[in-house]
């Protein structure tokens, strides 16, 4: 059994809109309803939760509706992205099942992705999307002064889903409430920090499965609806590409 997660407990800060981005419209639909179209409409799939903003519960569950089959529980989310991930852990059963946590706010994602990780799991206790940095990373102290370069080729960008078996968050969690210090980004550092001995397994992830964090990016990810018009669930990345470089090619006036 698969249960989906959608984590949509933010604000947006670094958007600056008045609502959650999560809650903006593109290509017709709020971001919110393109991530859930995604789990929702996966085969893989079985169960989808939606973790909001708190606050929002009401409009989004007028918004959600009755469109999709698989969502069972909208449900607040915490102060920060792992506060979130912990209430999802209150919520589910005991009973050993995979869960796949996304971003609300990465609308373009495909059933590849999905199915990729939800296949690795039968081999490994957690799974990362990952995707090749184009740009290089510099690591930098508090100065702003280049503390190191590390090799380009060794490093990757994470996305989400993230995947895990439910017992290996769920102990990757009991131990993060117990250290004070304790602070992370993502759920694939709290199981790499907290349970060192658990291999985390990585899945190509995609350009177009881009996080909406920046203005631009509602532009880009407008633009890239638009190219994908049937909707972005019904072409696989590669498809997408090649309408990509046709459109650019057209723009350029080349062959
Ligand atoms: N998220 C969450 N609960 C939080 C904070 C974030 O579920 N308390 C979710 C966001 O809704 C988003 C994802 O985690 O889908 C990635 O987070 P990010 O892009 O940082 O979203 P925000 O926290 O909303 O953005 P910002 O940092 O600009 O405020």
């Amino acid at each position: 059994r698969t249960v989906g997660v959608i984590l949509a407990g933010g604000v947006g800060t670094r958007l600056g809109l008045k609502v959650p981005k999560q809650m903006v419209k593109i290509a017709g639909k709020t971001i919110l309803e393109h991530t859930v179209t995604a789990l929702n409409d996966s085969p893989v799939v079985d169960e989808v939760i939606v973790m909001i903003t708190p606050g929002w519960s009401e409009h989004v569950a007028t918004l959600l509706g009755s469109k999709f089959d698989k969502l069972t529980r909208i449900l607040e989310g915490g102060s920060t992205r792992n506060e979130t991930t912990r209430r999802v852990l209150d919520a589910l059963p005991d009973d050993e099942c995979k869960v796949i946590l996304h971003d609300a706010v990465r609308p373009l994602l495909d059933e590849r992705i999905i199915e990729e990780c939800v296949h690795a799991l039968d081999g490994f206790g957690a799974v990362d999307v990952v995707i090749p940095s184009a740009d290089t990373i510099v690591e930098v102290n508090s100065d702003e002064i280049i503390t190191s370069i590390p090799d380009r080729a060794l490093l990757r960008r994470g996305q989400t889903p993230q995947a895990f078996k439910l017992s290996v968050l769920r102990d990757a969690y009991a131990k993060a409430v117990e250290d004070p210090y304790f602070a992370a980004t993502d759920d694939c550092g709290v199981v790499l920090k907290y349970l060192p001995d658990v291999p985390i397994k990585t899945v190509s992830g995609s350009e177009h499965n881009l996080k909406v964090t920046h203005p631009v990016d509602l532009f880009i990810a407008d633009k890239l609806f638009q190219l994908a018009s049937q909707g972005p669930h019904h072409l696989d990345a590669s498809k997408r590409a090649e309408l990509l470089r046709d459109k650019v090619v057209v723009v350029l006036g080349g062959s």
